[in-house]
């Protein structure tokens, strides 16, 4: 027996952000199911941080009709539309979950759900509790989990997909001592969250690794629009150590403008119809121009000012924001905010069905680590619905799959084995390798790209030495094996970015035009995968 400990279950979970927890919760109804998480249970993931809100058609005014169609919009076309149609129509019902297990969102003084206007939506239909709505999800989820059946195994590092042959028959980890841990699972599923601490600056929490979608490639399973990164338009610029943290849209949702270092309310030059409430990427190529010509703060942002709302609003709708800043010394109430754009969140990711399976059997992906649902831009308030929508989806279809005998390949975890031990002997510290690839990614594939910054960002990257990294001790694999997560998963950005011969939503190439009407785009998903890579074309109706 080459592992420590073996773990046998009907549907094994991997990640605890509003997906994981979510799927883990509906499979524990078909099975044993087993939540595995690098992190503390409702600790980390990047549910907890999401403060606007949750993206629902709640009223008679409002259709998923016109959600559909504003998602699509955002997404600049590039969405998978059946995903989107199950968003849409599932995201009230997921809601329902939530409020019927406990969670507190806010009301309006006529007993209904409040909602609140955000980017590139024509209603209001962001539910909120304050500006803590991830928050107020997530503690939910996690009374919820306890209560349930669910085995949970937290701090614990996942290295890789277990296989017999094309079938994905569980994983294997690492515990917080290093022990090597084999979980066997008739089905699994990825929900490992985002990837946007590959960049220099970042609103994710630190779990934001992008280990999922590393995890997925090596196991064989296809990615699609990895090129397509969001920047979210608000993240704080000083003090230092806050860099890149959210600043919610819901700012701008409750009538907070933006102003450059003149005084002008810039948003109306770039779009004078949405102003603040365009979409992110808009907003964000906005913010970026003002601050490349010139006219941005001394800190290198631009201005959010609210100071025109009453304090009451401020107190009762933005308390978070309201406290953070004034830890920086800065009253929000009678003094502007100082923002600029920040990475967030990744549109793309492994390619799923509508049960959510991947492109290999018994792997199922959901969340932010699947791609399709969000195509080139997501709408602020779609991620918390699309967590509670597919991470349910997730679950059940996992959970109504057949059990079976699992035949462990121990060729592969010998293999493992020699990679760690590979480590031990390596002279390389992984923080340095960290920060030169998040200073590479974000000079080279960030808001504005080009092919020879793209292509000297994967030369950046190959030349890493990650051959060489050194873990200090049993404990310090798992960052050793973090950190060539983050590298594979940013060259799958790069190489996705450089297939990607287009300006579409957040990907812009300045080298090539801005798509004009992204329908007429010959143009689909960009696809990779360890067997094949390339774009799907649009072939124009016969
Ligand atoms: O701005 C925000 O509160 C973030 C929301 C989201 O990314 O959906």
């Amino acid at each position: 027996m080459l592992a420590d400990e073996v773990v046998d279950c009907h549907v094994l979970v991997i990640g605890s952000g509003g997906a994981g927890v979510r799927a883990a919760i509906e499979a524990s109804q078909y099975g044993e199911t087993v939540l595995i998480s690098k992190t503390i249970i409702g600790k980390g993931g990047c549910t907890t941080m999401a403060e606007g809100g949750y993206n629902a058609v709640l009223r008679e005014q409002d259709s998923c009709v016109l959600h559909f169609e504003d998602t699509l919009k955002g997404g600049a076309f590039l969405n998978d539309p059946e995903l989107v149609h199950i968003l849409v129509k599932e995201a009230p019902m997921r809601m329902d979950d939530l409020i019927t297990w406990g969670a507190v969102f806010d009301f309006t003084k006529n007993d209904e759900i409040a909602q609140r206007p955000f980017g590139g939506q024509r209603f209001p239909r962001t539910c909120y509790a304050g500006d803590r709505t991830g928050h107020e999800m997530m503690i939910t989820l996690v009374e919820r989990l306890d209560s349930s059946d669910v085995i949970s195994l937290q701090e614990f590092t996942i290295l890789d997909l277990l296989k017999e042959g094309e079938l994905v028959i569980g994983a294997l980890a690492l515990d917080e001592k290093g022990n090597l841990i084999l979980l066997k699972a008739d089905s699994t599923i990825l929900a490992t969250g985002g990837t946007t601490k590959v960049y220099d600056i970042s609103t994710n929490s630190s779990s934001g690794t992008g280990d999922g979608f590393a995890i997925g490639y090596r196991a064989g399973a296809e990615l699609i629009d990895m090129e397509m990164i969001q920047f979210h338009p608000t993240g704080a610029v000083f003090p230092y150590d806050a860099r890149g943290r959210l600043v919610t849209e819901a700012v701008r949702g409750e009538g907070g403008i933006l102003l450059n270092s003149l005084g002008e309310r810039f948003m109306k030059q770039y779009d004078p119809k949405q102003l603040e409430l365009s979409t992110r990427d808009v907003v964000s190529r906005a913010i970026a121009t003002e601050i490349q010509a010139g006219r941005g703060t001394k800190n290198g942002g631009v201005y959010l000012d609210v100071t025109h709302l009453s304090a009451e609003q401020i107190e009762t709708r933005l308390p978070v924001m309201l406290e953070q800043f004034l830890k920086f010394g800065v009253d929000i109430r009678n003094q502007p905010m100082e923002v600029a754009p920040t990475a967030h969140h990744i549109m793309g990711g492994l390619r799923i069905t509508s049960e959510c399976r991947t492109t290999i059997p018994g792997l199922f992906a959901c969340g932010e680590v699947a791609g399709g649902v969000h195509g080139a831009n997501r709408l602020g308030g779609n991620a918390l619905a699309d967590t509670q929508v597919f991470g349910k989806r997730a679950g059940e279809f996992a959970g109504k799959s057949e059990k079976r005998i699992k035949k462990v390949d121990y060729d592969q975890i010998s293999r493992k084995l020699e990679d760690l031990e590979t480590l031990m002997k390596g002279i390389v510290n992984p923080a340095e390798i960290r920060k030169k690839l998040q200073l590479a990614m974000w000079k080279g594939a960030g808001i504005f790209r080009n092919a020879s910054d793209l292509t000297l960002t994967l030369e950046t990257i190959s030349n890493l030495s990650l051959a060489q990294l050194k873990a200090d001790s049993a404990r310090n694999l798992a960052e050793c094996c973090t950190i060539q997560n983050m590298c594979m998963t940013s060259s799958l950005i790069c190489r996705s970015a450089l297939i990607r011969t287009e300006s579409r939503g957040a990907h812009v190439r300045v080298d090539i035009p801005q798509t004009i009407d992204a329908r007429q785009s010959p143009f689909h998903h960009t696809f990779m995968s360890s067997s094949r890579k390339g774009i799907e074309e649009i072939r124009s109706p016969a």
